[in-house]
């Protein structure tokens, strides 16, 4: 797969770049990822990326042409199946979203910075996408969560792809509980079910855990839940047993 960004800063990428399951999955060559300088598209001798603003106001905008110089640019070069435009008035980034991503051949992220980019820059992307409900300086920590998020998706990045398909979203649920060694530690025991070899229980456990978690942490998520009788049986029994908080 290749992840092309465009950015004003492509320094901050050579470090994540290099690290963990990213930087494992460019040198496996699972990932080809490029980082295009827009700098590199001026046409001035002091290399003017942003202007002020038409009509007034504080900051600056990123201008056009540089923009779209460098749009132009990677699209003749790079793998684009998808174009976006990060914003915080894009649609909001899910785990389905990078499961979409993932089954691109390729697709770019083009990175705001100041007030963001002129606006007819947005005729020239497929769409826009906002990592949260927050504002950042700009759009490359953004670019960074989708390429991580996407980069696990690739098939062979992680070793063991049930890891994935069972984690927090990928069902419309949050994740159970997770413990690893000392059986013990600090007078906090891992629950005995997990300890009992028995995979059925551990799967319903696992399940019932997923649910109240979810119920308890995401109410948004667990309305739109479709659940079957095992499902209601688990969090009856739950209710039963006395809410001594998610993990017994
Ligand atoms: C300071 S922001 C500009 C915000 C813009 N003036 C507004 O109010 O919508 C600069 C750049 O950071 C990026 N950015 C900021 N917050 C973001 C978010 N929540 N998701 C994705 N990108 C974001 C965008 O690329 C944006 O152009």
């Amino acid at each position: 797969m290749q992840i092309t960004i465009l950015s004003l800063f492509p320094g901050m990428f050579a470090g994540p770049m290099q690290q963990s399951i990213v930087g494992r999955a460019i040198s496996r060559k699972l990932l080809d990822m490029h980082v295009e300088d827009i700098r590199d598209h001026t046409r001035d001798r002091h290399r003017v990326v942003d202007d002020v603003p038409y009509g007034g106001g504080s900051g600056m905008v990123m201008k056009p042409e540089p923009v779209a110089a460098a749009i132009e640019w990677v699209r003749a070069r790079r793998r684009l199946d998808r174009l976006f435009l990060l914003s915080p008035q894009g649609e909001p980034f899910r785990q389905a979203t990078a499961r979409r991503l993932a089954g691109l051949a390729g697709f770019g992220l083009l990175c705001g910075h100041y007030e963001g980019v002129d606006e007819r820059v947005r005729s020239m992307v497929d769409g826009e996408i906002s990592v949260g409900d927050f504002v950042l300086t700009g759009g490359e920590p953004a670019a960074w969560v989708i390429v991580d998020a996407v980069c696990r998706l690739i098939p062979g990045v992680l070793g063991n792809e049930q890891s994935s398909s069972e984690e927090s979203f990928e069902q419309g649920l949050l994740e159970y509980p997770q413990y690893t060694r000392p059986r013990v530690f600090r007078g906090l025991t891992v629950p005995e079910v997990l300890l009992s070899g028995d995979h059925a229980r551990i799967r319903r456990w696992r399940r019932q855990q997923s649910l109240i978690r979810t119920r308890a942490r995401r109410p948004d998520l667990f309305c739109r839940l479709d659940l079957d009788a095992e499902d209601l049986k688990l969090l009856a029994e739950f209710s039963a047993a006395g809410t001594q908080g998610e993990r017994r």
